[in-house]
C-alpha cells in the first residue's frame, strides 16, 4: 500500500517549487500525496523565515502535529515529521532541541538527499531527529528526478537560487546560500517537459531571478533576457513570467524583451522597499530611488501597458517621518497595479536587527495603514480601468461559486468567469464586466476552442453557447 505524504508549504514561490520537487523525490519511495496531516505517514513543513510571524507558525503547527503523532504511536503506527525550508536552515538545531517529535530537519539545498534521510530516520532509535542543513558542493538540480506529476497549466520553474546581495534586513542570503544559476540546457529541457504535460504558462523563479547568468550550450553565460528569448521558442509555451527581480540587475536587454517578446506577460514585480535614499542605503540596497524611477521609465517606454508591483518595508530602523513621506511620494508617482507591504521584522543574525533606533510598533502600524490605503486605492483604480476591456485569461482553477472558474489576466489579476469546466487549462478571451479590489469578473467571449483537439464539435458548440 502506498505511504501517505503531506507537505505543507509556507513562504515564497520558491518553496512551492521545492515542495513539488520533494514530492518527486519521495514518489519513487512509495509515497503518494494527501491533503492533510491526519493519517499521513510523513508530514513535511516546508517553512519560511522571512518575518517573525512566519517562523512562529511553524512551532505552533509542530505542536498540533505532535498530538497527531502521539495518537498514531498509541495505535502502534509510525509517522515521520520533517521540517524543511528556510526555518530549518536557520534554526535546525533549535527545532530538534525544542520539538522532540521532529524526525528530520533539512534545508533548501539538501532535499535531493531525502531518500537516505528517510531510511536513516525510520531506523533511528537515538531519540533525537537527524539533520542535514549543509550547503553541499553538488547542486540538487543535478540529482532531482523528473517531475512525477503534471505541474498544471501554470507552473513554476526555478532557474536561479540564493542571494549575494545581503540587504541588511534579510535572512535569504543565510537560508538559501550563495547565488547560483542553473545551466540553460536543463532549464529548457524542464520547460519542454512541462509544456508536454499541459503547462501553458511558466514563471521563472529566483531570489534574484534577473541576476541569472547560466551556462549555455554555446559556451557563453546567458543573462535572463537571452534565456527568456530561448524559452519563447518552446512550442506550446504561451506565457512567460519571472519573479523576483532586483533593480540593479534590470539590464537593457531584459527591458527590451518586454517590448519584443509577446510571450512575456506585461507584469513586473520589482521591489524597491523604500522611497528614501537614506533608508535604501541603510538597507544596503545599493541603488537610489532615482535609479529605480529611471528603470521604471525605461520599462514603460518599452512596454507602456506594463503592470508594476513592488515590496515595501515600513519602520526600518531609523526610518523617520520624512523618509516615510519619500516612500509615499514614490508610490504616488509610480502608480502601482498591486504591491506587498510589510512592517519591518528584526531577524536574528541580520545587521539591521542590531541597530539601536528600532521604530516603535505603533508607528510601524500607522505607517503601514497609510501606505496600504494608498496602494489599495491604486490597485482598485488599476482594476477598474479593465472594465469593458477584453483580456486573455489562463483558466487554472475552480472559483468560489458554483460553475465559476478562475484564472489570471496578463497583468496577474485574478479573473472569474462562469464557464464549463472543460475550459480549465485553456487561454480564453474574457470581457471584463466588474472590478473588485482583488479580482475581476467577466464573461468568456472567445477561446482557443478551435485548437482544442480533445473536444468534439458538439462540445465546442456547447462551450460556445455557454459564453452567450
Ligand atoms: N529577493 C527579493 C525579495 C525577497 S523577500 C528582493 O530582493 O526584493 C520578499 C520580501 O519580504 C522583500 O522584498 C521584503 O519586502 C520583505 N522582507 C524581507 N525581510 C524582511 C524583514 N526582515 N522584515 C519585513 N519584511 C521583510
Ligand atoms: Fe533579501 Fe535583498 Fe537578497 Fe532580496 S536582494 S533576497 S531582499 S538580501
Ligand atoms: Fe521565506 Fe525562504 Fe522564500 S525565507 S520568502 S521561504 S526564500
Amino acid at each position: 500500500m502506498a505511504k501517505k505524504l503531506y507537505i505543507k508549504t509556507y513562504g515564497c514561490q520558491m518553496n512551492v517549487y521545492d515542495t513539488n520537487r520533494m514530492t518527486d523525490v519521495l514518489v519513487p519511495l512509495g509515497y503518494e500525496t494527501v491533503d492533510g496531516p491526519e493519517g499521513a505517514d510523513m508530514v513535511i513543513l516546508n517553512t519560511c523565515h522571512i518575518r517573525e510571524k512566519a517562523s512562529e507558525k511553524v512551532f505552533s503547527e509542530l505542536g498540533q502535529l505532535r498530538r497527531i503523532k502521539e495518537r498514531r504511536e498509541s495505535k502502534g503506527e509510525k509517522m515521520l515529521i520533517g521540517v524543511a525550508g528556510c526555518v530549518a536552515q536557520a534554526e535546525g538545531e533549535e527545532i530538534l532541541r525544542r520539538a522532540k517529535q521532529v524526525d528530520l530537519v533539512f534545508g533548501p539545498q539538501t532535499y535531493h538527499r531525502l531518500p537516505e534521510m528517510v531510511t536513516q530516520a525510520l531506523g533511528n532509535t537515538t531519540g533525537r531527529g537527524i539533520s542535514d542543513t549543509d550547503f553541499p558542493v553538488e547542486s540538487k538540480f543535478d540529482f532531482l528526478p523528473e517531475e512525477s506529476l503534471p505541474q498544471g497549466s501554470s507552473a513554476f520553474l526555478s532557474v536561479q537560487e540564493g542571494c549575494d546581495k545581503f540587504c541588511t534586513f534579510c535572512v535569504v542570503p543565510y537560508t538559501r546560500g550563495a547565488e547560483f544559476s542553473r545551466p540553460v540546457k536543463s532549464i529548457i529541457e524542464e520547460a519542454k517537459r512541462l509544456v508536454l504535460n499541459g503547462t501553458k504558462e511558466i514563471t521563472l523563479l529566483g531570489q534574484n531571478v534577473n541576476g541569472f547568468h547560466g551556462e549555455a550550450p554555446d559556451g557563453k553565460s546567458w543573462k535572463l533576457g537571452r534565456l527568456l528569448r530561448a524559452l519563447a521558442e518552446v512550442d506550446g509555451l504561451e506565457r512567460l513570467r519571472y519573479i523576483t527581480s532586483h533593480p540593479n540587475d534590470m539590464d537593457d536587454e531584459l527591458i527590451k524583451t518586454h517590448q519584443e517578446l509577446s510571450t512575456l506577460m506585461p507584469y513586473l514585480h520589482l521591489p524597491i522597499q523604500s522611497g528614501s535614499d537614506r533608508v535604501l542605503e541603510m538597507m544596503n540596497r545599493k541603488h537610489t530611488a532615482d535609479h529605480y524611477r529611471k528603470i521604471i521609465d525605461k520599462l514603460r517606454d518599452a512596454c507602456p501597458e506594463i503592470a508594476l508591483s513592488s515590496d515595501f518595508i515600513v519602520g526600518f530602523p531609523g526610518e523617520s517621518d520624512r523618509d516615510f513621506a519619500e516612500t509615499i511620494r514614490l508610490i504616488t508617482d509610480i502608480n502601482y497595479a498591486q504591491a506587498y507591504s510589510f512592517k519591518y521584522s528584526p531577524r536574528p543574525g541580520t545587521p539591521a536587527a542590531g541597530i539601536d533606533a528600532q521604530v516603535p510598533e505603533d508607528i510601524k502600524s500607522q505607517r503601514l495603514a497609510m501606505l496600504q490605503e494608498l496602494l489599495n486605492a491604486q490597485q482598485i483604480s488599476f482594476n477598474q480601468s479593465m472594465v469593458g476591456k477584453n483580456l486573455s485569461v489562463l483558466i487554472e482553477r475552480k472559483g468560489r461559486e458554483e460553475g465559476q472558474l478562475g484564472g489570471r489576466s496578463p497583468y496577474m489579476q485574478s479573473v472569474f468567469v462562469q464557464a464549463p469546466e472543460r475550459l480549465m487549462g485553456h487561454i480564453v478571451e474574457v470581457k471584463i464586466e466588474s472590478a473588485q479590489p482583488n479580482s475581476l469578473n467577466g464573461s468568456v467571449v472567445t477561446g482557443d476552442f478551435d485548437t482544442l483537439d480533445r473536444h468534439t464539435v458538439n462540445e465546442k458548440q456547447t462551450a460556445m453557447e455557454a459564453r452567450i
